[in-house]
């Protein structure tokens, strides 16, 4: 029997058969493996399953490999996106999940309520909390090959998601948040927090005008695997963000990640500019000769952005408690879980305004040479 703990944690180490009558995250999961002719199998499920649901699926005619079930926010045709840019990256030699084909030939199944679809093992870590300095080195030259490679690919992206990244948006959402749920029994605690969010927006400088570039959409550490000895990064997974952007929101967006050491469930954080200057040194490293000095120049201004729209985001949630999946084990409720991430991520934007000039220092050391 399937096991319905499908929690934070719980599952780490559970090693369980798939078998019919499964419930919750798991219905579906046998015409899933069925639909691949992977089975018998034993399956493991895999991650913290905020978005999706991932099982690592061994000793099955198919061999080792995930099974993803998808998050309804994605639709299906994100697969087409994934099997094209990933095509591409392996063309061009660079290590990446692909996506297998169902026995029909299908690049995803529908089973039980949702959309599934299976992906090559690659082995690997994540890590949740970067650890050293050469750790966030290897993230950028990891992210640089990624965009070199794909710099040249023709697609016209099926699954879109416009204005992920409109920052005003996101600030709008927090302040009508404050509006709409001022008799949410959590207000009087978070309200200051999002005043702090919406001064400290108004501090941040304006991005660059650059062209769009094929990006992987959510570089945070997490997604991208380590060698099992923690030191080299292989390659990027958790592939359903791929689009076009500003690459300094795509850089933005990762630095913001490698460059807060305490992660993003804990109240007290910080910038990194050690870190920071790790990560722009091995993108650079990566890069050079083909960012242009455009967008090397919107990156610490961008990451300070992302910083605080993700607060903006977080803070909304607290509110709102409708978007971001959370953990029951560690936080109260979904709220308080919220309310520390949105903390998190402002005290890691003020730390940043208070390096801005060494920043740039480093930005320049790095790309303007
Ligand atoms: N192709 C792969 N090979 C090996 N492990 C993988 C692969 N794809 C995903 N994983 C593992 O499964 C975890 C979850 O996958 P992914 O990041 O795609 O899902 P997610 O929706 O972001 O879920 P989570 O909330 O767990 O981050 C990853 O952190 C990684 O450990
Ligand atoms: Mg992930």
């Amino acid at each position: 029997m399937l096991s319905r703990k499908f929690g934070f944690d719980t599952m780490q180490d559970e090693r369980v058969t798939a078998s019919a009558g499964a419930a919750g995250p798991a219905a579906g999961l046998d015409a899933a493996l069925a639909a691949y002719g992977a089975q018998p199998a034993t399956v493991r499920p895999l991650g913290a399953g905020l978005i999706n649901q991932t099982w690592e699926v061994t000793g099955s005619p198919r061999g080792h490999f995930v099974l993803q079930r998808l998050h309804p926010v994605f639709r299906a045709e994100v697969n087409e996106d994934i099997d094209a840019v990933t095509g591409h990256l392996a063309a061009r030699g660079e290590v990446t999940p692909r996506l297998l084909r169902t026995t029909a030939g299908t690049l995803w199944v529908q089973a039980g309520e949702a959309i599934w679809r299976a992906l090559t093992w690659v082995d690997g870590v994540g890590l949740d909390r970067i650890e050293h300095a050469g750790q966030a080195a290897e993230a950028g030259a990891a992210l640089a090959r990624f965009h070199r490679a794909v710099g040249d690919l023709e697609h016209v992206f099926r699954s879109v998601r416009p204005g992920v990244h409109d920052t005003a948006r996101h600030l709008a959402n927090l302040r009508q948040a404050l509006v709409t749920h001022r008799h949410h029994p959590r207000f009087a605690a978070v309200e200051p927090l999002a005043r702090r969010i919406l001064v400290a927006a108004e501090e941040l400088a304006a991005l660059p005008d650059v062209e769009e570039r094929i990006v992987h959409g959510d570089p945070k550490l997490n997604n991208i695997l380590f060698t099992r000895d923690r030191t080299r990064a292989i390659c990027l997974i958790d592939l359903d963000t791929l689009s076009r952007m500003p690459l300094p929101l795509e850089l933005g967006d990762a630095l913001r990640s490698w460059c807060n050491p305490a992660g993003e469930d804990r109240e007290r954080s910080w910038f990194s500019l050690e870190l920071f200057a790790a990560g722009v040194a091995g993108y650079a490293r990566g890069a050079a000769g083909w960012i242009t000095a455009a967008e090397w120049r919107g990156i610490v201004g961008a990451t300070e952005t992302i910083y605080v729209e993700l607060a903006a985001r977080f803070c909304a949630d607290a509110l709102n408690e409708s978007y971001f999946g959370w953990n029951p084990q560690a936080f109260p409720t979904r709220s308080e879980h919220n309310q520390v991430r949105a903390e998190s991520q402002l005290q890691a934007a003020r730390s940043l305004a208070g390096q801005r000039a060494e920043a740039e220092a480093v930005v320049q050391a790095a790309f303007g040479a």
